[in-house]
């Protein structure tokens, strides 16, 4: 008779996605005030008693660890604006199942933290910038810092850091800023991706963004003859390109046209312990209160299998499934 294999667990949802890629927000608060996600006033963080703390996000984080997740997103807000990032990141880093921890910030970071980062042997880093102009970066974060975000961005690959930078694009914003961007990747290792615009503004009003990624491509392949097509990785929310002879690559992200949805492998944990199977759906449990009612280990698992089981198809779906909430800030979502 024939062994019975010896199978790892794994998240697996209806559609038959393995999803081995966690999110995970720990903070709603952001030194940032980028027009598409937050309105100039800010919006009102949520009472710290309400975030989930570092033991809890790394316990949570092992269970989904043991579940099956191989990599894990840090993400905001700021990451950086909590304090004792850097302790719950070396936790993280201790899971033995992952693989891969990555981190997503505005690049405010500073030069003794992007060290500690390497010491954990965390090496990639996104940086969301949406502008090289100085002024437009202020209209754009409504925060006078892209010297120092510049400079980050310029420490981190002189450290060796694998860099992606995040530019998300709109009309009237920083349409400017497409080709230096592009030009950018000439000298530099890095990857630059353009964003579609997502509703995630904390406002409730919101337009289609015109800037989708046909558009985006179209114009960038009108200045350049020679784009080159890059393998993506599979789970990839960006289409990777190059130009030819250039050192970087660059890359769009359909965020608002959700072209990618079928390849999904994403799970996403907010700060309060929201978990959500799509960035345009509803939470499907809170973890934090299934926690603090003094849930076992037994019970959180099947608490994940069965929001796992409720894994929208794609983001038109999972967004029709909330067509009459105001859409929230990406800062309480978590990236
Ligand atoms: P890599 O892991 O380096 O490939 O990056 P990533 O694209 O997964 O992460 P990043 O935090 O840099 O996200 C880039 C943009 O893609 C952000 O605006 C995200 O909100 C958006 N994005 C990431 N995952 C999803 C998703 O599942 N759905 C949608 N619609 N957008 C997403
Ligand atoms: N639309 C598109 N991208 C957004 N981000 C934040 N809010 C939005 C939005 N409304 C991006 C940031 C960051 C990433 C995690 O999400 O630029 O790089
Ligand atoms: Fe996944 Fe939803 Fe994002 Fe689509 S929109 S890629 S289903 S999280």
């Amino acid at each position: 008779m024939d062994k019975p294999k010896h199978t790892e667990p794994t998240l697996i949802d209806p559609y038959g996605r393995k999803l081995d890629y966690l999110r995970l927000s720990v903070t709603d608060r952001c030194n940032f005030r980028c027009y598409y996600c937050m309105p100039e006033e800010g919006v009102e963080f949520v009472p710290r008693k309400e975030l989930l703390t570092y033991e809890e996000l790394s316990y949570l984080t092992g269970i989904f660890c043991e579940l099956g997740v191989r990599k894990v997103r840090i993400t905001g807000g700021e990451p950086f604006v909590r304090k004792g990032i850097m302790g719950f990141l070396g936790k993280l880093s201790d899971i033995p199942q992952l693989q891969q921890i990555t981190v997503t910030s505005n690049g405010t970071l500073g030069e003794e933290k992007m060290n500690e980062l390497l010491r954990l042997g965390i090496t990639n880093i996104n940086i969301s910038l949406d502008s090289l102009d100085k002024e437009r970066f202020f209209e754009m974060t409504r925060r006078d810092k892209f010297e120092e975000v510049f400079d980050c961005i310029l420490a981190l690959l002189q450290k060796g850091f694998k860099v992606k930078l995040n530019c998300v694009l709109a009309e009237e914003k920083n349409i400017q800023d497409i080709i230096p961007f592009v030009e950018l990747t000439k000298s530099y290792p890095l990857s630059v991706r353009f964003l579609e615009e997502m509703p995630f503004n904390g406002k409730g009003s919101f337009e289609t963004p015109k800037w989708n990624y046909k558009a985006i491509f179209s114009y960038i392949s009108g200045h350049y003859s020679e784009v080159e097509k890059l393998l993506d990785e599979k789970n990839s929310t960006s289409t990777n390109y190059r130009i030819k002879g250039y050192q970087g690559s660059f890359g769009i992200i359909p965020s608002y046209s959700r072209t990618f949805c079928g390849t999904c492998n994403r799970i996403r944990l907010s700060a309060t312990g929201e978990m959500r199977t799509c960035l345009y759906g509803p939470p499907r449990a809170n973890l934090r209160d299934v926690l603090r009612e003094g849930a076992d280990k037994e019970r959180l698992i099947q608490t994940i299998t069965d929001v796992v089981a409720k894994k929208e198809k794609d983001g038109f779906e999972a967004e029709k499934l909330q067509a009459s909430t105001p859409k929230k800030s990406m800062t309480f979502l978590g990236g």
